[in-house]
C-alpha cells in the first residue's frame, strides 16, 4: 500500500499494489476527470512531482517531472502528483448556469422534490454536501442544499414551501417542468472532497436531510471503511419525508445506522431548543475525539449541538456545518 498526495488540492489517498491511481482515487471519492480509462484521451493527466511510478501501457518507469495518465499508472512508492483539475473543498468557484427544470413533485405535505438538468454537466464540478442558489428575476437568491450526489447527471433539491417561508414558496410557484431557471453553484465548505479516514456522524433537522442525502449517496460510491450514523430530527412524523430511504440505507449498508428523532415522540418544545435531537446525538456514545460531524439545520440547533459535542471532546475542526459560514456567532 502506498500513499498518494495530490497537489494543489492537498488530498491524500492510499493505493494498493497493482491498482491504478485513477481507480484508487475514485475509491476514496476523489473526483478525477475520467473518460477512456485507457491512457488515450489524456483527460486524467497529472505530473509526477516525486516518487516512483510505472506506466502500465509500456511498463516503463515514469521520470520525475513528466506527465502521466492516472488511469494507466501504478505507484512503486509513495508519490506526489500535480493535477490542477482536482479540486479541494472550497476551490470550486461558483458560476451561474441556466438549468432546465426536469421535474417538480411533492414528496410530503410541504416538501417538493425538484430535479434540474444543467448543460454540459460534466464541466460543472461540486462536492457532496454543497448548495446552490436559485436566482429568480427581481428576487434575492434563494439557497438550497443539493440533495443528489456529484456522480448523478441531474441535480436534485428538496424545497420546503411552508406558509411562513415566502421566498421558497415563490421558487416553487416559479418552477414549471420544461422551463429554464438561473442557478449559481457550488457554494459551501461543509462538504466532502474525499472520504475522511474516520467515522462520520451526520445530524439533520428537517430538510437539512437533503445535504446528508448527498453525503450518504456519495460515500456509498466510495470504498468508505468507517461507520456512518445519521440522526434526522423532525417535529412530526409526517415531516420525515424520506424516512423509507434512510431506513433502506440502514437495512442495506452494514456500516450505516439511521436514528430518527421525532418531536411527537416526546413531550417537549421542539421549536424552542432542539434539545431532543442534541440529546439523542450525545447519547450515541461515540468516541468524540475520533469522528467527523456534519450538521444541517437552524443556527440554534447547530450551535447547541456544536457546543455540546466540543464539550464532550470533539475537536473543533471536526464539526462542519454551513451555518458556521453563513450565520457566524458574534
Ligand atoms: S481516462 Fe482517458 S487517459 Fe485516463
Amino acid at each position: 500500500m502506498h500513499r498518494i498526495h495530490l497537489c494543489p488540492a492537498d488530498l491524500r489517498f492510499p493505493v494498493a499494489r497493482g491498482n491504478d491511481l485513477l481507480s484508487a482515487a475514485a475509491e476514496t471519492g476523489i473526483r478525477v476527470p475520467v473518460a477512456c480509462r485507457n491512457g488515450v484521451c489524456e483527460i486524467c493527466e497529472a505530473r509526477l512531482i516525486s516518487g516512483q511510478a510505472l506506466n502500465t501501457r509500456n511498463q516503463q518507469p515514469i521520470p520525475t517531472g513528466e506527465r502521466l495518465m492516472m488511469c494507466r499508472t501504478q505507484a512503486l512508492s509513495d508519490i506526489e502528483l500535480e493535477i490542477p483539475a482536482v479540486m479541494a473543498t472550497g476551490m470550486y468557484q461558483p458560476k451561474v448556469y441556466m438549468a432546465k427544470v426536469v421535474d417538480v413533485s411533492a414528496i410530503s405535505h410541504d416538501v417538493h422534490r425538484v430535479e434540474l438538468k444543467l448543460p454540459r454537466r460534466r464541466d460543472v464540478g461540486f462536492h457532496a454536501g454543497q448548495y446552490l442558489s436559485v436566482n429568480l428575476p427581481d428576487a434575492d437568491p434563494c439557497y438550497f442544499s443539493i440533495a443528489s450526489s456529484p456522480a448523478e447527471d441531474n441535480i436534485v433539491l428538496h424545497i420546503q414551501a411552508a406558509p411562513d417561508w415566502v421566498s421558497a414558496q415563490k421558487v416553487i410557484d416559479a418552477l414549471t417542468s420544461g422551463e429554464e431557471i438561473m442557478v449559481e453553484l457550488p457554494h459551501g465548505k461543509a462538504c466532502l472532497a474525499a472520504a475522511p479516514d474516520k467515522p462520520l456522524v451526520l445530524v439533520a433537522a428537517g430538510t437539512g436531510f437533503a445535504q446528508m442525502k448527498s453525503l450518504v449517496e456519495y460515500l456509498k460510491t466510495t470504498n468508505f471503511r468507517h461507520t456512518v450514523k445519521l440522526f434526522w430530527g423532525v417535529r412530526k412524523q409526517e415531516d420525515m419525508y424520506l424516512r423509507s430511504l434512510a431506513q433502506q440505507w440502514h437495512d442495506e449498508w452494514g456500516a450505516f445506522t439511521f436514528v430518527p428523532v421525532i418531536g411527537d415522540d416526546e413531550d417537549n418544545d421542539w421549536g424552542g431548543h432542539h434539545d431532543q435531537l442534541v440529546r439523542a446525538v450525545l447519547a450515541s456514545g461515540a468516541d468524540w475525539s475520533n469522528v467527523e460531524v456534519h450538521a444541517s439545520g437552524s443556527p440554534a440547533m447547530v450551535y447547541s449541538l456544536m457546543d455540546a459535542l466540543t464539550e464532550a471532546g470533539l475537536p473543533e475542526g471536526a464539526f462542519l456545518s454551513d451555518v458556521l459560514e453563513y450565520a457566524p456567532r458574534a
